[in-house]
C-alpha cells in the first residue's frame, strides 16, 4: 500500500505488527501503536514538538547510568509506576498496600538484630519503630526478612552521600521473631524532593510542578509462601501527603508518631529526654497457586 495518511496510517501500522507470533507481545505493540497515534492526532503534535520529545527521551537516558535511573523517575512522575503497582497489587483484606520501590532500594541490607539503632540520635529527633508480620488472617508470620531505609533530617539517604563510602545508614534488615514483631531505633526521616537535576526536574520546572515526597520510612517485606511487600510507612501531618510528587501516597499507609518522655524505650533500654514512636503491622498476601 502506498499513500499514507492521517487517516489510514495507523490501521497500516497496527497492521504490520499482525504477523507477530507472541500474543502478549502483539497485543503490547498493537495497542501502543493505536494509543500513541491517537495522543499525536489529540495535540496535532508540530514537527519542533516532535524533535523536543526525542531530545528530551535523549537526554533522559543519557541520565541513566547503575546509580541513577532517569526512565524509572519519569515512569514516576507521569503516574505510570503506581498504575502498574496498582493493577499488579489488588491485595486482599488483612494485607497490606503497596507503593512504589523508588531508586534508593540498593538490593538487600545487612541483617541487624533487631533493637538496634541505625544512626546517631543526635542527628535527628529519635525515633522507636515498631511492627509485626502477619498472614491475612492475623497469625504472627516469623522469620520474615524485613529491609528497611528511610532518610535522614536533612531529607538525603545514605545512597546520596558519598562520603560514607557505602556504609550503610538508616538502612538495614531485620528477622521477624517468633511472634512476628521487629523493631529498630533511627531518627525521624525528612521529605525531600526527588532527583530533580536532569530532564525530569525540568519537565517538573516548566509544568509548575514542585518535586517533594512526604516523609516515609521504606519496607520490603518477604517470607516463604507470601508475595514479597514493598511499601512504605508515610508520617502523618507531613505537609506533602497530599501532593507527593510520585503518586504513592495511601491512607491506609499514614501512620501517626506518638511523642514520649519515658526514659526507657519499649524494649527496655534507655531513651533519651524526649522521643517519637512509631508502629505498623504488616499484612503479607500468601502465593495463590494455579
Ligand atoms: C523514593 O521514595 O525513594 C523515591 C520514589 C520515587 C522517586 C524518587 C524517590
Ligand atoms: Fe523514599
Amino acid at each position: 500500500m502506498l499513500d499514507f495518511n492521517e487517516h489510514n496510517l495507523t490501521d497500516a501500522v497496527v497492521d504490520r505488527f499482525g504477523n507477530c507470533d507472541q500474543p502478549r507481545l502483539k497485543q503490547i505493540v498493537q495497542a501502543l501503536t493505536r494509543h500513541v497515534h491517537a495522543f499525536v492526532k489529540e495535540v496535532e503534535l508540530t514537527q519542533d514538538e516532535w524533535v523536543a520529545a526525542i531530545d528530551f527521551l535523549t537526554k533522559t537516558g543519557q541520565m541513566c547510568d547503575d546509580r541513577r535511573q532517569e526512565f524509572i523517575l519519569l515512569s514516576d512522575v507521569f503516574g505510570v509506576s503506581m498504575l502498574v503497582d496498582a493493577i499488579n497489587h489488588r491485595m486482599p483484606e488483612g494485607t497490606t498496600e503497596t507503593t512504589v520501590l523508588g531508586p534508593f532500594y540498593l538490593g538487600e541490607h545487612h541483617l541487624t538484630s533487631n533493637g538496634a539503632t541505625l544512626v546517631a540520635e543526635d542527628e535527628g529527633t529519635p525515633i522507636y519503630v515498631e511492627g509485626s508480620i502477619h498472614s491475612p488472617d492475623g497469625a504472627p508470620i516469623a522469620d520474615a526478612v524485613i529491609d528497611m531505609w528511610h532518610t535522614d533530617a536533612e531529607g538525603f539517604y545514605d545512597a546520596q552521600k558519598p562520603e560514607l563510602q557505602g556504609a550503610p545508614k538508616m538502612r538495614a534488615q531485620f528477622k521477624s521473631d517468633n511472634q512476628g514483631r521487629f523493631w529498630f531505633k533511627s531518627i525521624v526521616p525528612s521529605s525531600y524532593p526527588i532527583p530533580n537535576d536532569g530532564p525530569v526536574g525540568k519537565l517538573l520546572d516548566a509544568t509548575k510542578r514542585h518535586y517533594m515526597r512526604p516523609a516515609h520510612i521504606h519496607f520490603h517485606v518477604s517470607a516463604p509462601g507470601y508475595e514479597t511487600l514493598v511499601t512504605h510507612v508515610f508520617i502523618d501531618g507531613d505537609p506533602w501527603l497530599m501532593s507527593d510528587a510520585v503518586f504513592g501516597v495511601k491512607k491506609s499507609l499514614i501512620a501517626p508518631l506518638v511523642h514520649s518522655s519515658a526514659p526507657q524505650y519499649p524494649d527496655n533500654t534507655p531513651a533519651p529526654k524526649s522521643w517519637e514512636l512509631l508502629r505498623y503491622d504488616f499484612g503479607l498476601k500468601p502465593i495463590q497457586h494455579a
